[in-house]
C-alpha cells in the first residue's frame, strides 16, 4: 500500500516582486519538493504588516508574489495557494495559541530581535512579539509535518514545535511536530555586496528583470577591490560576481577562477557573462510571467481555488480543536 505523503507547509511574505535570492532560497527547493510531498503554500499577508506598514496595496503585492510564483513553476493542481487573511481560522488558532506561551518566552526569540534592530524599529509592536505564535498557527493548522526554511526562520520552527506539544499535552493529540527542513543554497548576497538580497535594501535583481536591467545592475556590481585594472589578478573568495557564477555558471567555474586569479579575465567580460547566464535563467521564468500578468482573471481563480481548498482543511482542525478544548 502506498504510504500517505508527508505534509509541508511553506510561507512567505508578500513583499511585491520576487527577486533571484528568493528564487534560489526558496522556490526552487518548493519545486523540488512538489512531488515527494503534498504541499500547502501560503501568502502570509498578516505577517507582512509587521514590516511593511507603507504598501500602495498588500492584495497586488500578493498577486505579484504568487505570480512569480507560477512563472517559476510551482503547480496550483497540486497544491493549493492562498492568502492568511482569507482564512480565519488563522486568526481564531493564534489567539488559541497565544495561551500556550509566555511572554518571555517571545521575549528570546532572536529571529524577531535581529529584525528590529536590522530595520531600526524603536517601538516594538505586540505584532512582532506574537509573529511566531500566528506562524505556529499556520503550520499547524494544515498539521504541516515539514517547514521549508532558511536558517533564520528555526528558533520559530522550534516555538511552534513547543505550541504543538503544549496543546497535545493540554488538550489532547491533535498537532504533529513539524520541522524545519533547511535550504540547501545559502541566500545570494545583493548587488551592493554589503547584505543579503533583499527590497528594502534595494540591492536585488528581480524575476521580472529583463536582460538590458539585469546588464546595468551587474555593471555596477562590487567585485575584488584589489583588481583595479583588466589584467590585476584577483580573488574570487572576495567577489560578488563570483558567488553568483557559482549558481549560475555551475559549469564552468574552474575555468573563471583560474581567469580572475591569473588576470587574463577582466572584471567586465566576467560580469558579462554573468548577467547573460543570469538572464537566460530567468528567460523562461519571464516568458511564463507574461502569460500570467496578461491572463491576470485566471491568477485571481487560482487564489480562490487554493484559498478554497485551504480552508476546508483549516475548518476541520478547528472543528478538532474546539472539540478537544470542550469550547462547545
Ligand atoms: N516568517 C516567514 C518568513 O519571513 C513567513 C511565514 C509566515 C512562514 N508564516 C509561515 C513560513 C509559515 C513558513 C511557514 O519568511
Amino acid at each position: 500500500m502506498e504510504s500517505k505523503k508527508k505534509r509541508i507547509l511553506s510561507g512567505m511574505r508578500p513583499t511585491g516582486k520576487l527577486h533571484i535570492g528568493h528564487y534560489v532560497g526558496a522556490l526552487e527547493n518548493w519545486i523540488n519538493l512538489q512531488q515527494e510531498y503534498e504541499n500547502y503554500h501560503l501568502i502570509a499577508d498578516y505577517h507582512v504588516l509587521t514590516t511593511n506598514l507603507n504598501s500602495d496595496s498588500i492584495y497586488q503585492d500578493s498577486i505579484d508574489m504568487l505570480i512569480d510564483w507560477l512563472a517559476s513553476g510551482l503547480d496550483p493542481v497540486i497544491s493549493p495557494m492562498f492568502r492568511q487573511s482569507q482564512i480565519k481560522e488563522h486568526t481564531e488558532l493564534h489567539l488559541i495559541f497565544s495561551m500556550l506561551v509566555t511572554v518571555n518566552r517571545l521575549e528570546r526569540n532572536p529571529t524577531v530581535k535581529d529584525q528590529v534592530r536590522d530595520l531600526n524599529i524603536e517601538n516594538v509592536i505586540y505584532g512582532h512579539l506574537g509573529y511566531p505564535v500566528l506562524q505556529a498557527a499556520d503550520i499547524l493548522l494544515y498539521k504541516g509535518d515539514l517547514v521549508p526554511v532558511g536558517e533564520d526562520q528555526v528558533p520559530h520552527i522550534e516555538i511552534t514545535r513547543e505550541i504543538a506539544r503544549k496543546f497535545n499535552n493540554q488538550y489532547g493529540v491533535v498537532f504533529p511536530e513539524p520541522e524545519p527542513k533547511l535550504t540547501a543554497f545559502a541566500r545570494l548576497s545583493g548587488l551592493d555586496g554589503d547584505a543579503k538580497m533583499s527590497k528594502s535594501l534595494g540591492n536585488t535583481i528581480l524575476l521580472s528583470d529583463d536582460e538590458e536591467t539585469i546588464k546595468t545592475k551587474l555593471k555596477k556590481a562590487k567585485t575584488d577591490p584589489q583588481k583595479m585594472r583588466k589584467n590585476d589578478p584577483g580573488r574570487p573568495e572576495v567577489c560578488l560576481v563570483f558567488s553568483y557564477h557559482k549558481k549560475f555558471t555551475p559549469n564552468e567555474i574552474p575555468e573563471i577562477e583560474a581567469g580572475c586569479r591569473s588576470g587574463a579575465l577582466g572584471c567586465v567580460d566576467c560580469k558579462m557573462k554573468c548577467s547573460a547566464n543570469i538572464s537566460s535563467f530567468i528567460s523562461p521564468i519571464l516568458e511564463k510571467r507574461k502569460y500570467y500578468e496578461s491572463h491576470q482573471d485566471e491568477v485571481k481563480n487560482i487564489l480562490a481555488d487554493g484559498e478554497a481548498r485551504a480552508k476546508k482543511v483549516a475548518q476541520a482542525t478547528m472543528q478538532e480543536v474546539r472539540e478537544k478544548m470542550k469550547l462547545g
